[in-house]
């Protein structure tokens, strides 16, 4: 089988040597990859927004299945070309994308269908906005409607900020298209746990549960990032909460988008908040999480191929989808100065070193005259796995500390909250 693997970071990494695992691959194409990925895809010279040329490319080289991993060519309906002229991929068609594309439908949703979620208004007009945030309660959190690269929602402490917010999105056209539209919603509180979910629109099968460490520098200070780091399992998400998050909001949102005619099939993410009121969704995505993925696919134990191609032929039922019940964390090694500016190209050294205890995803990497090379943001997120979370830590941190470039930056708390939750 010849698979195509769209995107180029830490997660595409991550899914791409978990496919590889399956005998029945004996190519891997990855568009555009990474550095790293090079060592097991070929590595295609293609954006993974260029719908047509990805579409064509696969058409041209007898690609038997397609795993479309990033937000935007899902949002952009690659998964719809696709399936047009005969190619089986996985994830969701734009329809169904747009979960995740626009806020004010996925908020709309949650209010149609009763799930959970913060309370909300949803504006298009400016003026309307900032009269609202007259007569409302503080923190509040202001999102704009489309795609922003994890930036889109900000947390306002106090009215100015919140006017801040508005007229950056909706007058200034910070955020362009996306913020034509706003959501101004309700400040929740609680521990968060990020659910990916296989889906395929008549079952969903929740995956391990995992924690995001957003901020860039320890004790959750500094600016909203990616993703500075992931552990598996989330301690918050106990056996009570996750049979809720399936009663209330899982099964719920899968038949809402049925119901909508907007079949989901692929993985959706749960972004949620246990609130003392119980789970709240505070987003979906279409897509696997980044770095979640990193830590969630070294705990499956089935094969993903083979759960991709069910879910997509909406077999998903049909599959085992077993995880390990060890834990793991993933420490994302940064380019320092990251999220606001940073250099690239410095050589990478130490990466076979860590290869030994560890797994290391490529992020932000380069391949220059045969030398690995950082070429992003965040550049490598080195993953582990062990009995416990204590081990899973200790073995990541013990193999990120063998990887040197300058100006690596990376934070030394990831794991520690849960730990503190009482995460074995
Ligand atoms: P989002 O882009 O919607 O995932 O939001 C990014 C981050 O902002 C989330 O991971 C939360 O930490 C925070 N956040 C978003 N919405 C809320 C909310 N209603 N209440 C509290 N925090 C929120
Ligand atoms: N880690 C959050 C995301 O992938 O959006």
């Amino acid at each position: 089988m010849k698979v195509l693997i769209v995107g180029g970071g830490g997660r595409e990494h991550a899914i791409a040597a978990k496919i590889a695992e399956n005998p029945a691959v004996e190519k891997l194409y990855a568009a555009p990859g990474n550095g790293g990925m090079a060592a097991i895809c070929e590595l295609v010279d293609l954006k993974a927004t260029d719908v047509e040329g990805l579409t064509a490319f696969a058409r041209n080289n007898g690609i038997d299945f397609v795993v479309v991993a990033p937000e935007d060519p899902l949002c952009l309906g690659l998964v719809d070309r696709l399936l047009a002229v005969g190619i089986p991929a996985f994830g969701p068609t734009k329809d169904a994308a747009v979960i995740e594309g626009s806020k004010v439908f996925s908020k709309k949703l949650m209010e149609k269908y009763g799930i959970p979620t913060a309370a909300c208004e949803t504006f298009d007009d400016c003026d309307k906005a900032l009269a609202y945030l007259e007569t409302i309660k503080y923190p509040t959190v202001v999102k704009c409607d489309g795609l922003a690269m994890g930036k889109g929602a900000i947390i306002c402490e106090d009215k100015a900020a919140a006017i801040e917010a508005v007229v950056g999105m909706m007058r200034e056209g910070g955020f362009g298209d996306a913020g034509k539209q706003v959501v101004i919603e309700e400040f929740l509180t609680g521990p968060e746990v990020s659910v990916l979910a296989f889906m395929d629109g008549k079952t969903v099968v929740p995956m391990v549960s995992s924690m995001d460490h957003k901020r860039a520098m320890d004790n959750d200070e500094g600016l909203n990032t990616g993703g500075m780091g992931t552990i598996a399992p989330n301690p918050c998400y106990t056996p009570e909460v996750a049979e809720r998050c399936m009663k209330e909001i899982f099964l719920p949102t899968m038949e809402a988008m049925n119901a909508e005619g907007r079949t989901f099939r692929g993985c959706l993410f749960f972004g949620l908040m246990v609130t003392p009121d119980g789970p709240k969704v505070i987003e979906y995505n279409c897509r696997f999480g980044d770095p979640e993925t990193e830590v969630v696919l070294p705990l499956l134990k089935s094969d993903l191929l083979t759960i991709m191609q069910a879910t997509a032929a909406g077999k998903l039922a049909d599959v085992p989808v077993v995880f390990d019940t060890g834990a793991a964390c993933c420490v994302m090694l940064a380019s320092g100065g990251y999220p606001v500016s940073y250099k690239k190209g410095y050589p990478i050294t130490g990466l076979e070193e860590a290869a030994k205890t560890a797994r290391v995803y490529h992020a932000g990497t380069a391949l220059k005259d045969g030398q690995i090379v950082t070429a992003g943001g965040r550049v490598l997120g080195v993953s582990a796995t062990a009995e416990t979370l204590e081990a899973a830590i200790a073995k990541a941190y013990d193999a990120a500390d063998k990887i040197d470039f300058t100006d690596k930056h990376l934070r030394r708390d990831i794991g520690q909250r849960a730990l503190r939750e009482g995460a074995k």
